[in-house]
């Protein structure tokens, strides 16, 4: 009786812990509205200051929310993304990764 109700515990645990922030790609695009200008251009390269960005349209959702984490607790460093991934929550990030995901190559 009392490994059963142990294994339910688990169980619990483990699904709980397991499921993903779902992403919602509609609220993404209106978060995602400060990044077309440097992310959405044309041949990735921002005019002034010429600088190259990454294209981020068709990138995995995963990928996305694993480089805005970065940014924001500093293992990666760049100003701007810094900057831009500070105030992020973890569904802020999900729904920006569905949107660009979502987005056409
Ligand atoms: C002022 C221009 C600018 C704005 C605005 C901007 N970014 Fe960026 N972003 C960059 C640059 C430049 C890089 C490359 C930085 C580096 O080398 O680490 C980058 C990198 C990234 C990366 C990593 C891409 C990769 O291939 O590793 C992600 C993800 C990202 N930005 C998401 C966003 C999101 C989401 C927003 C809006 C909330 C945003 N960016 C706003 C310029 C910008």
């Amino acid at each position: 009786m009392r490994s059963i109700l142990a294994a339910a515990a688990c169980g619990l645990l483990v699904a709980s812990s397991a499921v993903p922030a779902a992403g919602d790609a509609t609220a993404g695009r209106a978060k995602s509205e400060p990044c077309l200008g440097c992310h959405g251009i044309p041949s990735y390269n921002n005019t002034y200051p010429t600088y190259h960005v990454p294209k981020l349209s068709g990138q995995h959702a995963d990928y996305i929310v694993a480089a805005l984490k970065a940014y924001r607790d500093g293992q990666r460093k760049h100003a701007t993304m810094n900057v831009q991934a500070m105030s992020m929550s973890e569904q802020d990030m999900a729904d920006i990764g569905a949107f660009w995901q979502g987005m056409e190559k």
